[in-house]
């Protein structure tokens, strides 16, 4: 799909844009609708998952990769398997991932960025909390130690429940548009 076309959908959404915890701007997030339990966005990541960190998630969720592609690292009990994903990524929330964007350095020649992804994100209902998965190695002796500890965010952190009631209905936003033109 074209950027295009993303652009002039999500102009009409309400947004949000989500920082990661250095500061850094991670997500645009662009409400479209929810159904029963289920809430559909589109997603569109600017930055890659800070290096290291590895993270869950409160509700299992479905992408389609709508532009462009991304790099997936999983934790899987003790190994990290790197998957690229370009159509599809279901996530469960017991899942450990890490997400990377491709550079690209065609933009500004010279100068590496990283390349935009987007997606239509759906998720189901919060089952449980989540939190950052971090390794770190003790030398004992001869050997490296690998330890792992489990950072648990706290629910009001990131939360902002509903936000997108504050823009008003989608539906009512949309001819609103239309009228104007
Ligand atoms: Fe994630």
């Amino acid at each position: 799909m074209s950027e295009s076309i993303l652009r002039r959908v999500s102009d009409r959404l309400p947004v949000r844009v989500i920082e990661r915890t250095d500061g850094v701007t991670y997500l645009e997030r662009y409400y479209l609708f929810s159904f029963w339990r289920w809430r559909a966005f589109l997603h569109r990541f600017v930055s890659s998952d800070p290096e290291g960190e590895t993270h869950d998630h409160p509700w299992t969720s479905v992408s389609f990769i709508l532009l462009d592609k991304y790099k997936e690292t999983r934790w899987l009990g003790g190994e990290y398997v790197e998957y690229e994903r370009k159509w599809i990524n279901i996530v469960k929330g017991e899942t450990f991932h890490h997400v990377d964007l491709y550079e690209n350095d065609a933009r500004i020649p010279g100068i590496q960025q990283e390349v935009p992804v987007w997606t239509l994100f759906i998720h189901g209902r919060r089952f449980k909390g989540w939190g950052f998965l971090k390794q770190f190695r003790v030398s004992s002796g001869p050997d490296n130690v690998g330890f792992y500890t489990y950072t648990p965010v706290s629910r009001g952190t990131f939360s902002d429940v509903g936000w997108w009631k504050r823009y008003g209905s989608c539906l009512r936003m949309i001819p609103r548009y239309w009228r104007r033109r």
